[in-house]
C-alpha cells in the first residue's frame, strides 16, 4: 500500500524537468477531470472551466487506495480549488494537495500547463 503512495511526489513549477504531453484539451470534460498515465503513475487531470485554471494531481485517493480521484466532483473550499473523492467525500486542495476535511497526509500535486490546445503535465523524473 504505501509503496502506491511512493510512487507519487509533489513536483513544484521550478522542479519540472518533463513536460509530458498528455492530451488534447478537447479531451477533459469542462469542470471535470480524466485520467492520464505517465510511466507508472496514474495522473487526474482536471479541467477546471468555472474559474479558467487546469489541475493535476495523483489520482489515488489515499484513504482506501482506490484510483479514482480523477472521477471526483472539483469545487470550492473558502476560496481554495478542491476535488471530493467520489468514494468517501475526503476532500483535497488541488493547489498544495492539503486534505481539506481530515487530518490525512496531502495528495501529490503537479504543475499543468496548456500549449496549442495540448495539455501538459510537469514532472520531475
Ligand atoms: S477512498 Fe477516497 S475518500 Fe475513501
Amino acid at each position: 500500500m504505501e509503496e502506491i503512495l511512493d510512487t507519487y511526489k509533489t513536483t513544484k513549477l521550478e522542479d519540472v524537468k518533463i513536460w509530458f504531453k498528455a492530451a488534447s484539451i478537447h479531451d477533459f470534460p469542462a469542470d471535470g477531470g480524466a485520467c492520464v498515465k505517465y510511466k507508472n503513475k496514474q495522473i487526474a487531470v482536471f479541467n477546471f472551466a468555472r474559474i479558467g485554471k487546469w489541475y493535476a494531481c495523483q489520482n489515488v485517493c489515499p484513504h482506501k487506495m482506490e484510483m479514482v480521484l480523477s472521477r471526483g466532483m472539483i469545487g470550492d473550499d473558502k476560496g481554495i480549488p478542491k476535488v471530493a473523492c467520489p468514494l468517501h467525500k475526503k476532500t483535497f486542495s488541488l493547489e498544495d494537495g492539503e486534505n481539506l476535511n481530515g487530518d490525512m497526509d496531502a495528495i501529490a500535486t503537479y504543475p499543468v500547463k496548456i500549449e496549442e490546445e495540448n495539455v501538459y503535465i510537469g514532472f520531475s523524473d
